[in-house]
């Protein structure tokens, strides 16, 4: 009945998530709430690893990109099954390190990564550096002299491939603000500078082509102009690269219009080219990771709102009010992201009613949903956003001065609270 398989409804009609009552749970953590199903995580991890082992015997590992959704607690997660993280500041590597993740498994990210990260990172131990341009290449090298440390590196590739996503979430097109171009020869002259460096070890090739995709076939063009890279590398340097990073970009479903590919046939179809590719040069196959983010935490999470007034203009529209908006999920006003809303106190209703739901926040654009059905709202009802777990927390901010939302796991029936409401006075912590 419902887009995610950890909903359901109970016998008294209301929303459940992992088997705990929505309403309940709204009642004892307050609203707004984030929720999160951990066995639909853990699950979509172990599809991940299994896919691995199939395709590749095991010669890869998935890297859960923490910018979907960091905290220690989904750090823990990735560590308990054993794959590695991808992570893009300072923050994100506090945060891996504050939550024990082994930190070899690490892979920082990011096009602008400061001095005083850089030097974070290679004090932290971090595994990987996916060098985004020759200013960091530089920089790193230097950096990791001063502290003696050889640093192993990755280049991010634009492999030139156009994935048909949301503009401001495609990355792999030459006009990226990511990464090294191919078809300039920019990514082939900075291989060239980087064997000639010291203090770097160019063990891998990145390339990312954006995200929100449902085709597999710009994966493979990926996989396969990225091979066909580390074979002109060998063949004019001499040298062998033996990892190869394929990025994240998985779609799931946001309403019934998506149509996600499961991992496997995606995993199944990039294997056979990546083999076959290998094959026709001569290469050994590499080893293969994967940056899932929003494929391993987004259908696992909802938030859950308040309704706190209705206004209907005739002829026009009704605004229904929730008590959070665009400061814990910006997806709508940044990108106009589709969503399920569901009456959670009324899951078994049919949903017949079309109404836009608005933010508390004083911003016109502040919605999470225009013109979309749900059950009959009322003042007190509790709403629930499907598809929350990505990108919501983590692009939450503080407009308004609103405090950000609890995380509230839940599992079996139980829950927890893995992070906790922003206080009042949390809001003025940093004020002098
Ligand atoms: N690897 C790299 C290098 C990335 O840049 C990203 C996402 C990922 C992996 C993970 O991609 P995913 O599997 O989550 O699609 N804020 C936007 C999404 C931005 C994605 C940025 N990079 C949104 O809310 O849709």
């Amino acid at each position: 009945m419902f887009v995610n398989d950890c909903l359901n409804t109970n016998e008294k009609g209301h929303l459940t998530i992992g088997g705990c009552d929505t309403v309940e749970l709204a009642k004892e953590y307050g609203t707004p709430l984030y929720v999160l199903d951990e066995t639909t995580i853990r699950n979509t991890i172990r599809s991940y690893v299994s896919s691995f082992n199939k395709f590749y015997d095991g010669n890869g590992m998935p890297l859960y990109a923490s910018k979907a959704l960091s905290c220690k607690e989904l750090c823990r997660i990735a560590k308990e099954e054993n794959i590695g993280l991808d992570v893009v500041s300072g923050g994100e590597i506090y945060t891996a390190l504050q939550a024990g993740f082994p930190m070899e498994k690490v892979h920082f990210h990011g096009n602008n990564k400061t001095e005083d990260e850089i030097r974070f990172a290679l004090k932290s131990k971090v595994g990987k550096f996916v060098v985004d341009n020759l200013y960091e290449l530089e920089l790193l090298n230097k950096i990791a002299g001063e502290m003696n440390i050889k640093a192993d590196i990755s280049f991010r590739i634009k492999p030139g491939v156009d994935a048909h996503t949301h503009n401001f979430i495609r990355t792999g097109q030459i006009d990226s603000k990511f990464g090294f171009a191919l078809e300039t020869g920019e990514a082939f002259e900075a291989v060239k500078e980087a064997l000639k460096l010291d203090n770097v070890c160019l063990k891998e090739l990145h390339c990312h082509i954006g995200s929100q995709i449902f085709d597999i076939e710009p994966f493979v063009t990926a996989a396969e102009i990225m091979i066909d890279f580390m074979a002109k590398i060998k063949s004019e340097l001499g040298a062998v690269i033996s990892e190869l990073n394929l990025g994240g970009g998985f779609g799931i479903m946001y309403t019934s219009d998506d149509e996600p590919v499961p991992y496997e046939n995606y995993m199944d179809k990039v294997s056979v080219a990546v083999k076959a590719k290998c094959a026709e040069h001569g290469l050994p196959v590499p080893f293969i990771y994967i940056e899932p983010g929003r494929s391993v935490v987004g259908e696992a999470g909802i938030t859950l709102y308040t309704v706190g007034g209705k206004k209907e203009i005739p002829n026009v529209r009704t605004y229904v009010s929730i008590d959070g908006g665009m400061t814990d999920n910006i997806r709508y006003a940044l990108y106009q992201s589709a969503y399920t809303v569901v009456n959670a106190s009324k899951a078994d209703k049919p949903a017949d009613e079309i109404v836009t739901i608005a933010g508390k926040c004083c911003e016109s654009g502040d919605l999470v949903q225009e013109h979309t059905k749900v059950a009959d709202v009322q003042v007190g009802d509790i709403l629930a956003v499907l598809s929350t777990g990505a990108y919501n927390y983590s692009m939450a901010s503080n407009y308004n001065r609103i405090p950000r939302p609890a995380i509230v796991m839940v599992k079996d029936g139980k829950s927890r609270v893995i992070v906790k409401r922003e206080s009042y006075e949390d809001i003025v912590r940093n004020d002098v």
